[in-house]
């Protein structure tokens, strides 16, 4: 018996050696030390030895198994390197590849241009307000003075939800919301979506955006409005450009006035940009009536301030040149990414 072990020894150790790789080592392991391998079988015939015999063979097949043991053990150390080392070279990542470029979105002229107004007059102390697009007629009229028969409230130009309710057709109502829930002094703009119910042509869009302005205080005057566009409009179209104030009604503002700027494209001497007027109007604005402050509770013979109106298509057209309004709303990425 001793003998049949050193043969499966012998055999076992050239198996070992003559291994390529994990896998056959593995084999190679099952074969002899495995339930069914041929050590353990041997074993198994322990049983028909003498007991003299059985511990002497006892423990030559223990040292038989150790020698097995340790040699599989020391082949599977290499190979495992060996091994890792040609999967960690194939794995390799070349950092020197240029990445694959994103594509990121970019940001609508009518956001970037609201951006730079924003800015202007958050350096002059104004801060942001927001109000609902779908408004109280209420709002959208009535606490702005606006008469019962005024020819804005027709469904041929404002759209209705309901009697009671419309899609706002001015940023205006955000003014009656802010002095509602404020005490002066108040000093906002509030830019957002305004709805009409006009079909879409080059200048005409049923979804536009205005930017409304707020400004409440003692002793408030023309000259503060005057002074607030006259340094708006100069940071945001050049410090060349003029100024021209046209009297002009709201039922919301006395006295009102139409602000129109000197054309850019041609100064003020006349083209087509500006239909030969030489000025482009771009604001509604007025002292806030006395109804409707006091319609907010803020008393008139204390307080006093102004308002103002802008389009914020008609800037963003006229600064970037673009002769359609439609482009801002047609998503199309080949018109976006030209800002
Ligand atoms: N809401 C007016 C419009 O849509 C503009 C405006 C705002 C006028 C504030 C005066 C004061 O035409």
């Amino acid at each position: 018996m001793k003998e049949m072990l050193e043969n499966i020894q012998k055999q076992a150790i050239d198996d070992i050696e003559s291994s390529l790789n994990l896998k056959e080592l593995d084999i190679v392991k099952i074969s002899y030390l495995g339930k069914k391998g041929k050590l353990t079988s041997i074993l198994k015939d322990m049983k028909n030895l003498t007991k003299e015999e059985r511990p002497l063979i006892g423990k030559f097949a223990n040292i038989v198994r150790d020698c097995i043991e340790n040699k599989i053990k020391k082949y599977s150390e290499d190979f495992f390197k060996k091994e890792m080392i040609i999967k960690l070279e194939k794995e390799k990542i070349d950092i020197s590849i240029p990445a694959k470029r994103q594509k990121i979105g970019k940001r609508h002229p009518l956001s970037i241009v609201l951006r730079e107004i924003e800015e202007i007059f958050f350096g002059m102390g104004f801060s942001v307000e927001t109000g609902p697009d779908i408004e109280q007629s209420y709002y959208n009229f009535d606490a702005l003075n606006i008469g019962e028969n005024h020819p804005s409230r027709d469904p041929r130009d404002t759209f209705y939800i309901d009697s009671k309710t419309v899609l706002r057709s001015q940023t205006s109502p955000v003014q009656i919301r802010v002095m509602e829930n404020n005490s002066p002094p108040l000093k906002i703009i509030s830019p957002g979506k305004v709805f009409r119910a006009d079909s879409a042509d080059a200048t005409h869009s049923p979804v536009f955006h205005q930017i409304e302005g707020l400004v409440i205080d003692k002793g408030i005057s023309m000259s503060d409005l005057k002074g607030t566009l006259e340094t708006f409009i100069k940071t945001l179209f050049g410090e060349d450009t003029k100024t021209r104030f046209r009297p002009h009604h709201f039922p919301f503002t006395e006295p009102s006035a139409e602000i129109d700027i000197s054309c850019f494209s041609c100064n003020g001497t006349g083209c087509s940009l500006c239909k030969n007027e030489g000025y482009i109007e771009i604001l509604g604005a007025g002292m806030v009536h006395n109804k409707v402050l006091s319609r907010c509770n803020i008393d008139p013979n204390i307080y006093s301030g102004f308002a103002f109106g802008m389009g914020l298509e008609r800037i963003v057209m006229k600064k970037f040149k673009i002769n359609d309004i439609r482009l801002f709303f047609e998503n199309d990425s080949r018109f976006i990414n030209n800002f």
